[in-house]
This record gives structure tokens, C-alpha cells and sequence, in this order.
């Protein structure tokens, strides 16, 4: 198949990119920085926020799925908000619109906890009223209506997540749970982070393995399995200190201590602690594979490899 990324260089398009192109399919990976060449696919630079150029990749690719990953996450958001709504929404609103015009069959849309706002039930599920806190939040909960919208006036198969904070051997794009990462990286490269979230924060977690298991599972599920556009998906929530406890298994003699920034701790403080995800269990076989103590020992030999290697892992 056909596939177009846009946001194609960030912390998901890292593996995802790599696991389509194992997959077989022509992979065009677009962002709006220049990337390296990863072997299998085509690299593009494209700004989402410029209609004309979505407009003409997506008529000169002619993708059969389209993997929506171009965004400014949470904590970068409120930083400026501004960009965070011209990148999410408009953005977003730009590439439904190309993908409507020239008839892509499939839109795949990565959504986040950052949806729900503060006082749900824990776990929380798909369909409660949503409250978001941050400018990143907002445009998510918008992004999936748009996608819902898409779907029944105009008939575009559009799926998608709502991801809790992602994990991986990569540097994350200024979210808020960057904190759980930093643990791992810190904790390897200099014997010890000091946590920008307080010992007792509780947020869904997911190792990246899983997360790009999940897009690939939703993106080839069959249309009348799905009865919803978006998903929860889950797999842990620990508490920051059990992170640490996690991470000091795997590297002996490690020090987390905690200094919480106010901002993205509110953040943090706004999300629901657990997801419930048992729509996506239903419709379309979702599982997850990894909990805390395996994707400790699964990342800190990576993390390890990729320091040792010369990578910039620095935050
Ligand atoms: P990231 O910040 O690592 O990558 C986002 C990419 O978007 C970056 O490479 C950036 O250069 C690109 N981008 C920014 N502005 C752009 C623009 N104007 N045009 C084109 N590209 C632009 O984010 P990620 O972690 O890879 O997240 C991918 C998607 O998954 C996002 O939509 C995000 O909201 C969602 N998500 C991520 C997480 C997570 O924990 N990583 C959790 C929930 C949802
Ligand atoms: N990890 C993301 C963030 O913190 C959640 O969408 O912004």
C-alpha cells in the first residue's frame, strides 16, 4: 500500500516509520524539519499548516492511509498556544480536507489522555464529557470530532487512538510525561534525574512497541468491526516513584529525586490516573504486550546502545 506520515520525524514516526517499511508498503514520511534517510522510505518536507502544500502531496502521493502524527504536544503547547492550534487544529482540519478531496480510503488520527480534563472516573472511559485543560487538549478532542464528523458527511474511513505518554529509545517532543523517559535516559547517562513530576503522580503509560502495534492493529482492522472513530488503549499506570523503583532494578545505584514544575504538573494532575480500554479490547482485538518491569528491561539495553553509540538523548 500506499503511505503517507506527516510529523513523520518525531518520538512515534521513529518506529512507526520502520515497521511500515517492514511491512512491505511505499512509505512517504513527511515532517516539516528535513530528516535523515531511513532506509525504505521516501522523506518530504511538509508544513501542515500550509493548505496548498498538503493539498498537493496528498494528490501526487495518492496514499491508501494516511497516519496523521504532526501535533505540539501538551507542554510545548502551553507554551505557545498560538502554534499549538495553528499545528493541531488547522493542521489537522487541512489534511481532511486533502484526504476528502482526492478520496484517500483511510485516515489514521493519534489522540491522546490530554482530551480529558480533571474529576473523571478512574479508569476513565471513551465516552464522558471532555474538559481539557491545555491548548493541546483542546485541539485533540476537536481533531477527533473533526474525524467523526469526516466520517459521516463525507464517508472518510477515519480511526483513531487516544494514546496515553509514550515510552521509547527516543527523544519525546516536549510532552509531559517526559518525565518517565527522562528516568531511564538520565538515570543511565548520569546516575540520576531529578523529576520535573512529584513522587505520586499517576498517569496511563505505554511502551512504544505497543503504541505502534496498536496504530498498524486499528489501521488494518476490518471497517464493520469498528463501531466508534476513536479508542482508548492502555497498558500501565504506575506512579513516578514506581517508575524509579523500576528503573533502579535495571540500573543499580541510581538516584530519582523530585522537583515538580508547576506547569506540567497541573497538566499531569488534570488527566485521568488509569484508561479504560475495553471498547478497543472488543472491537478490534486490542491487547497490550508490555508492562513496567518489560519495557524496563527491554529499553535500558537499548538506551544503553544508543548512548554508547553517540546518540543525543539530551533534554
Ligand atoms: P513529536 O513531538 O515527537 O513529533 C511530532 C512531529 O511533528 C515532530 O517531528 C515535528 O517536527 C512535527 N511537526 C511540528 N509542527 C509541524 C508542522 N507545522 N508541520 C509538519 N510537522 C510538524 O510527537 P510524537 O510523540 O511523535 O507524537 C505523534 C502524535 O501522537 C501526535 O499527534 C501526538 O499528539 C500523539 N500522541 C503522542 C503521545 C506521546 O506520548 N508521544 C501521546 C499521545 C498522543
Ligand atoms: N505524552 C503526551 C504529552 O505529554 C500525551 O499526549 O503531551
Amino acid at each position: 500500500m500506499n503511505i503517507l506520515l506527516t510529523g513523520a520525524g518525531g518520538q512515534i514516526g521513529a518506529d512507526l516509520v520502520s515497521a511500515l517499511v517492514a511491512e512491505g508498503h511505499r512509505v512517504v514520511a513527511t515532517d516539516l524539519r528535513p530528516q535523515p534517510e531511513r532506509p525504505g522510505a521516501t522523506w518530504k518536507q511538509l508544513d501542515v499548516t500550509h493548505a496548498g502544500d498538503v493539498d498537493a502531496i496528498i494528490h501526487d502521493v495518492r496514499p491508501d492511509v494516511v497516519y496523521h502524527l504532526a501535533a505540539i504536544l501538551s507542554a510545548s503547547g502551553e507554551r505557545n498556544p498560538t502554534l499549538a492550534y495553528e499545528v493541531n487544529q488547522t493542521g489537522t482540519w487541512h489534511l481532511l480536507e486533502a484526504c476528502r478531496r482526492h478520496a484517500v480510503p483511510r485516515f489514521i488520527y493519534t489522540s491522546s489522555i490530554a482530551v480529558y480534563g480533571p474529576g473523571l472516573p478512574d479508569p476513565c472511559p471513551d465516552d464522558v464529557p471532555l474538559h481539557p485543560t491545555t491548548m493541546y487538549g483542546v485541539t485533540k478532542a476537536s481533531g477527533e470530532m473533526l474525524c467523526e464528523y469526516y466520517a459521516k458527511k463525507h464517508g472518510l474511513d477515519c480511526r483513531g487512538v487516544r494514546f496515553p505518554g509514550l515510552i521509547s529509545a527516543s527523544l519525546p517532543g516536549g510532552g509531559s510525561t517526559d518525565y518517565a523517559l527522562f528516568m531511564y535516559v538520565d538515570g543511565i547517562r548520569r546516575g540520576g534525574y531529578e523529576s520535573f513530576a512529584r513522587a505520586d503522580t499517576r498517569v496511563p503509560l505505554m511502551y512504544m512497541p505497543d503504541g505502534v502495534r496498536a496504530l498498524l492493529e486499528l489501521a488494518a482492522a476490518p471497517r464493520e468491526r469498528l463501531a466508534r472513530t476513536i479508542y482508548n488503549i492502555a497498558a500501565f499506570s504506575p506512579r513516578a516513584d514506581e517508575i524509579a523503583a523500576s528503573v533502579a532494578r535495571a540500573v543499580p545505584g541510581v538516584t530519582i529525586t523530585y522537583a515538580p514544575d508547576p506547569l506540567r504538573q497541573s497538566i499531569l494532575d488534570s488527566w485521568p490516573r488509569a484508561l479504560d480500554d475495553r471498547n478497543a479490547r472488543a472491537d478490534w482485538g486490542w491487547r497490550p504486550r508490555y508492562t513496567l518491569d518489560a519495557m524496563t528491561d527491554d529499553l535500558v539495553p537499548k538506551i544503553r546502545a544508543l548512548l554508547a553509540g553517540g546518540a543525543n538523548l539530551a533534554h
